[in-house]
């Protein structure tokens, strides 16, 4: 077999399968064998590039217009005509947002809507945060058992991100499934029978996101994101375009809070797998914050993202023709020993545990990214005060197949409610 440059194509990139259960549970652990002999490989199964160095990814991240971000949104799995069929009954149109937009288009625009993400906008946000985390406790507290997932980690953020895009809140569950259509429509590999179904669920989320928008745009001075952005609209029509809010409107929903929901959950999982870091958090919550990010360096909830090569280039010295899709590896990046000592230690006072790449780098890295790391610094201090006794239950975790948006399906964990700090203060 012979890689789109000529070259042969090694046993091992020939098996790589990010849809298989080794990526699933682990994917710096599953291309560690590229991290170390073969950083940049074809992929025949997929039919993209796959980079997992951690200098060479941030390098692809630095240069947007050599490696465009056009196809960070398209499916990686084309879909049969029945789905598509489908897809197109409902008008379903998902366009350029911000992610996957590119120059000259993108920066005027990132620059126009930026302002509701600065600290002291996001400030305001804190107090629902807090509140929502420990109303989301006070319910399953006196339990003994709980699934985070389930019961908490999903709606939380969720509610905020609607908050914060200015949606009115919605049936969480209908919502929880579009996302999660929306992810395998995007980043995984449904079977022809499920195609269909997606393609239903992706088709109620364009729709629904239509629907929103038409509703936000009678009352535009109401707060939100998405309110934000038709004012914008009227003053620079050409920048923030009618096909942006309606594909951000959809994607806007998922990017603020499946990320945010996975992350913590992956964060939860970690510590609790490490009692004693666990402890010293419960016994010092000032760690708290690079706990976060070196939880998310270390299980983060994007594993991979992607980039179209727009030219001639080399990776790691090999030959990557224009026009070439690449998988760029970011949770393999985070595991790199060149950039990180002693790269897989989960070490919360790492001081270069910031550096990771989960939320991308550069001209697109994360807008959100502060937003998402004060949801998890709350949800981790509430539970470390109300919860140090917590440890993760007996059970095997399961993930939805994809290359790209990871967090564990439910995350049991459980505790003697005769020893909750409240109750032995009260
Ligand atoms: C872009 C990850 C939370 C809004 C991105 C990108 C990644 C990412 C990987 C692409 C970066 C690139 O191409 O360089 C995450 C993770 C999150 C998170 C891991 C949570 C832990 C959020 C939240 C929001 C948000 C809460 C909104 C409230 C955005 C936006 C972009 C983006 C608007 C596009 C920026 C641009 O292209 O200019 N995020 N995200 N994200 N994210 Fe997040």
């Amino acid at each position: 077999q012979a890689a789109p440059n000529g070259c042969p194509v090694s046993h091992r990139a020939a098996a790589f399968d990010p849809f298989e259960e080794g990526y699933q549970q682990d994917p710096p652990d599953y291309v560690r064998w590229a991290r170390e002999q073969e950083p940049t490989f074809y992929s025949p199964k997929l039919g993209y590039w796959v980079v997992t160095r951690y200098e060479s990814i941030k390098a692809i991240f630095r240069d947007h217009h050599t490696f465009s971000p056009s196809i960070a949104l398209e499916k990686i799995t084309p879909t049969g005509d029945e789905a598509n069929a489908v897809l197109a009954s409902y008008g379903f149109a998902l366009n350029r947002t911000l992610v996957n937009e590119d120059e000259p288009a993108h920066m005027p625009r990132r620059r126009a809507l930026m302002d509701p993400f600065t600290p002291d906008e996001l400030k305001h946000h804190e107090p629902m945060v807090r509140a929502l985390a420990r109303e989301y406790v006070d319910r399953f507290i006196d339990d003994g058992r709980a699934d985070l997932v389930d019961q908490m980690l999903w709606e939380v953020p969720l509610t905020v991100a609607l908050h914060f895009l200015g949606v009115p809140e919605e049936d969480m569950d209908t919502l929880r499934e579009y996302s999660i259509a929306h992810t395998v429509n995007t980043w995984g590999r449904p079977k022809p029978e499920e195609q269909v179904a997606v393609a239903h669920a992706v088709g109620n989320f364009w729709q629904f996101a239509g629907k929103v928008l038409d509703k936000m745009r009678q009352d535009p001075e109401a707060p939100g994101w998405m309110q934000y952005g038709i004012r914008k609209q009227r003053e620079q029509p050409e920048v923030v375009t009618d096909s942006y809010l309606h594909s951000m409107m959809m994607a806007g929903i998922v990017a603020a809070h499946e990320t945010t929901a996975n992350a913590t959950a992956n964060a939860m999982k970690l510590l609790l797998q490490h009692p004693s870091v666990w402890r010293e958090i419960c016994e010092d919550p000032s760690l708290i914050p690079n706990a976060v990010e070196e939880c998310l360096r270390h299980n983060g909830s994007v594993a991979a993202w992607r980039r179209l090569a727009t030219k001639d280039v080399q990776i790691d010295g090999i030959e990557i023709p224009a026009g070439s899709k690449l998988l760029i590896v970011t949770s393999s990046a985070n595991h790199d020993d060149r950039h990180f000592a002693d790269a897989d230690l989960f070490d919360i006072r790492r001081d270069n545990a910031s550096d990771h790449l989960t939320f991308g780098y550069g001209a697109h890295q994360c807008m959100g990214k502060n937003l998402a790391r004060m949801e998890m610094q709350i949800f981790l201090e509430e539970f470390t005060r109300r919860l140090p006794h917590m440890r993760l239950a007996e059970q095997q975790f399961s993930y939805v197949p994809n290359t790209s948006f990871r967090g564990p399906e439910h995350l049991w964990v459980e505790w003697d409610p005769q020893r909750n700090p409240e109750r032995m203060c009260a």
